[in-house]
């Protein structure tokens, strides 16, 4: 077995307690090469959204790869289509973070909207001389009208937050959600047109798909409120990061907060490094210890029962159990 990163000891504990695992120490994913030559003959990975698993990394693990487990929710990193083929489940750690990462977007949402990562800058900066009567100004949170990109666990969290904000709750998604479901979070299914248009502040909760990469373009972004603040804690390609550059840069929209972004880490010359309107924090948004140690252990027991030829307590491609 392999273990791409030092994970909480959640996870790693059983997983060492079970068999004599190969756990990559760095701080850094491993380099493809060391990647490649680390998982040849394993019987399972336990990999992270830093590691690609595609058609190369399933030849170069061979036959015997039973399980690969990615220790996130989200699995744009695999190619779970070709590990179907070759009939080898794939896990990933959904619901154990929907309640934190809600928490991060409500965090972000409410610094940009608030300009308290500006505020905090400022005062650092010396530049703090009195009370200003226009000094920092944001738009209130409280109120206003919130929309929802993707109304899965994490969207409809976030819905719940909003309730206590009295904001007006409207979503986007492939399909409108139970009634009630709307019904108790007050939420209401629009198109994505009319979402953009209407809100004051757009949350994306979305996977990453050909179908969602760049949906926040140049385009919609000129269709959202001038003053409009974008938060992006799903996938960074999710949002044309050059659009939104100029989008913010030109006033088309008020203020963006990243957790994530297109690539990872953002280049330290990113244009969008020079706006004080944009946030950016380092793909957090799952990042407290409860939440980290509970995805641990449910990477480390999809590995586990992977290995064991069981089937996976969250796989993401159920099928490959079918029939067996
Ligand atoms: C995920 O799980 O997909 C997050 O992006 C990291 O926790």
């Amino acid at each position: 077995m392999f273990v791409a990163r030092i994970i909480p000891d959640d996870g790693l504990g059983p997983i060492l307690e079970a068999c004599d695992a190969r756990v990559w120490d760095g701080e850094l994913p491993p380099p493809r090469d060391e990647l490649l030559g680390a998982i040849a003959g394993c019987d399972g990975v336990l990999t992270l959204l830093t590691d690609r698993v595609d058609d190369e990394f399933l030849d170069r693990a061979g036959p015997g790869l039973k399980v690969v487990s990615n220790f996130a929710v989200g699995f744009d990193n695999i190619d779970v289509a070709a590990c179907t083929r070759r009939g080898i489940p794939v896990g990933n750690t959904p619901g154990v973070l929907t309640e934190t990462t809600a928490d991060l977007a409500w965090a972000l949402l409410m610094a940009a909207a608030r300009r308290v990562a500006e505020g905090d800058r400022y005062v650092r900066a010396g530049r703090w001389k009195t009370w200003g009567p226009m000094l920092l100004m944001g738009p209130d949170v409280h109120g206003g009208t919130l929309g929802i990109v993707g109304f899965g666990r994490i969207g409809q969290a976030v819905a719940r937050r909003a309730r206590g904000f009295g904001m007006t709750i409207l979503y986007y998604d492939m399909r409108p959600a139970d009634p009630a479901v709307e019904a108790e979070l007050g939420a209401t299914f629009v198109t994505l047109d009319e979402l953009l248009a209407a809100a004051d502040f757009v949350s994306l909760h979305v996977n990453l798909t050909n179908e969602t990469r760049h949906l926040v373009n140049a385009e919609r972004l000129s269709r959202m409120q001038p003053g409009a603040v974008l938060v992006n804690t799903s996938r960074g390609p999710v949002v044309d990061q050059r659009a939104l550059y100029e989008a913010l840069r030109d006033g088309v929209i008020g203020a963006a907060a990243l957790d994530v972004t297109d690539p990872e880490p953002i280049a330290s010359d990113d244009p969008l490094l020079t706006l004080d309107s944009c946030l950016v924090v380092p793909h957090i948004a799952s990042a407290s210890p409860a939440t980290r140690g509970k995805m641990a252990a449910m990477a480390a027991a999809n590995l586990l029962a992977g290995v064991r030829g069981e089937r996976l307590p969250t796989p993401v491609n159920p099928e490959v159990h079918e029939g067996r």
